[in-house]
């Protein structure tokens, strides 16, 4: 047995460029959004191929600034997975539009499009709860690649096209991730795809981070004005552009505006995080691949799915509990963890399971027969870069443990 030590679920890892590309933005003068802001905007997006993109200080800001381009307006209906952070969903309701939830893939939990057809089918037949009238227009789709592992994007681009959706990408654990549709074709990065824009996190425990922050990208130029424009109340141009020498003090204020920009302080440590991404994911690749290959022998464990088709940002390790070996619950199981030192999570509670969404939309828990289920069986295991072999195998170790500990004497002997 190791020694018992503890683990947190994350760690970021900031290194020495970051800190003092802080120190120098701070040192420059300049510290709100200038010419590192412009400089991580261009760098990222040619890391993911798209041709603009805009910083923001939030993933949920930049969500918030897609739909808003894309004039979502109240009363319109957006398919929203159930499985899925507040936000999501959170950025519909800004807007006054009702966010039409849909069950989800029981291998990847990322948004199930044969449900998401069911759902509309039942709005349209008036059998979604109460809430949501059967005259609902129905006018976009969100997917979320649930801990970076993208879904099949021709496939959502296609309903999409069959149900004259747009498409915004929630990729906020998607950073760097890819997909191809089979071996032998070419890779596609998350964000270079057919989405009408992409918006990525750099929170503090995302793949890449600037403490808080986001990134919309998109490949159509009036949405990128239209975002970066209302990330600024709606400026015409932005301070930079106004300060800055050969800018001009005067700007028009073209719409009510939000205050989303991202900050020189906090885009001097995004630059160097972006420069070492490619790196930070092999790092939580290779514990990831370790984690598969040693829960492969515990059978009280279901082990993340890992398509060949798919480059994943390893933004989590999720597994999931065989209860029915097991003689306690998921809760009892983190609680055992935590008391070992071993941090962990839950991605997540779905959103039917919340009060507001019961109670604002009747949503029941056998509407999404999937997420109920598999979301109690969900723990997620500390994943971070630099994670050191000795807390993978402690954290193998305790999962062992555990499970050892609690086996259910029938599948034990079964
Ligand atoms: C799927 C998903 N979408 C959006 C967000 C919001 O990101 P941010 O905290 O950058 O606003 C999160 C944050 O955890 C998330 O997990």
């Amino acid at each position: 047995m190791m020694k018992p030590m503890n683990v947190p679920f994350f760690r970021p890892d900031v290194g020495e460029p970051e800190v003092e590309e802080v120190v120098a933005a701070l040192r420059s003068g300049w510290l709100t959004t200038g010419p590192r802001v412009r400089r991580f905007e261009q760098e990222f997006a040619g890391a993911v191929g798209a041709a603009h993109a805009v910083a923001v200080n939030s993933c949920t800001a930049a969500l918030h600034l897609a739909l808003e381009a894309l004039v979502l307006k109240p009363g319109q209906g957006v398919l929203v997975p159930t499985m899925t952070f507040a936000a999501t969903a959170a950025v519909v309701r800004y807007l006054g539009g009702v966010p039409i939830l849909v069950d989800c893939d029981p291998q990847t939990a990322n948004l199930d499009l044969r449900d998401a057809q069911r759902k509309i089918g039942q709005l349209r037949l008036g059998q979604l709860p109460g809430a949501i009238p059967k005259d609902t227009p129905v006018i976009g789709i969100i997917p979320v690649h649930v801990g970076g592992c993208m879904m099949n994007v021709a496939d959502v681009q296609d309903f999409a096209d069959r149900h004259r959706l747009w498409v915004v990408e929630d990729a906020a654990h998607a950073f760097p991730a890819a997909w191809r549709p089979g071996p032998g074709s070419p890779w596609q990065r998350c964000g270079e795809g057919s989405a009408a824009v992409s918006c990525f996190s750099f929170y503090a425990n995302k793949t890449i981070t600037t403490g808080e922050g986001g990134m919309a990208v998109t490949g159509d130029a009036k949405l990128a004005e239209r975002i970066r424009s209302m990330s600024l109340h709606g400026l015409s141009h932005d301070a930079w552009g106004r300060y800055a020498a050969g800018g001009s003090w005067d700007y028009r204020i073209i719409a009510p505006g939000y205050k989303y920009n991202l900050t020189d302080v906090a885009a001097a440590i995004g630059i160097h995080q972006l420069a070492r991404a490619g790196e930070m994911r092999e790092q939580r690749e290779a514990s990831a691949l370790a984690y598969q290959e040693a829960l492969a022998a515990v059978p009280e464990v279901e082990r993340p799915v890992v398509a060949k088709d798919r480059i994943l940002s390893w933004h989590l390790y999720p597994i999931r509990l065989r209860t029915d070996r097991l003689a306690i619950d998921r809760n009892t199981f983190i609680t055992e963890l935590k008391q070992a030192g071993v941090g962990c999570s839950v991605h997540w509670r779905p959103l039917h399971l919340h009060p507001y969404y019961q109670e604002t939309y009747g949503w029941r828990p056998e509407d999404f027969p999937v997420a109920t289920a598999i979301w109690e069986r969900a723990v997620s295991l500390p994943l971070f870069p630099k994670m050191r072999t000795e807390e993978v195998q402690y954290v193998i170790q305790t999962v062992k443990a555990i499970c050892a500990r609690h086996a259910n004497p029938i599948s034990k002997s079964a």
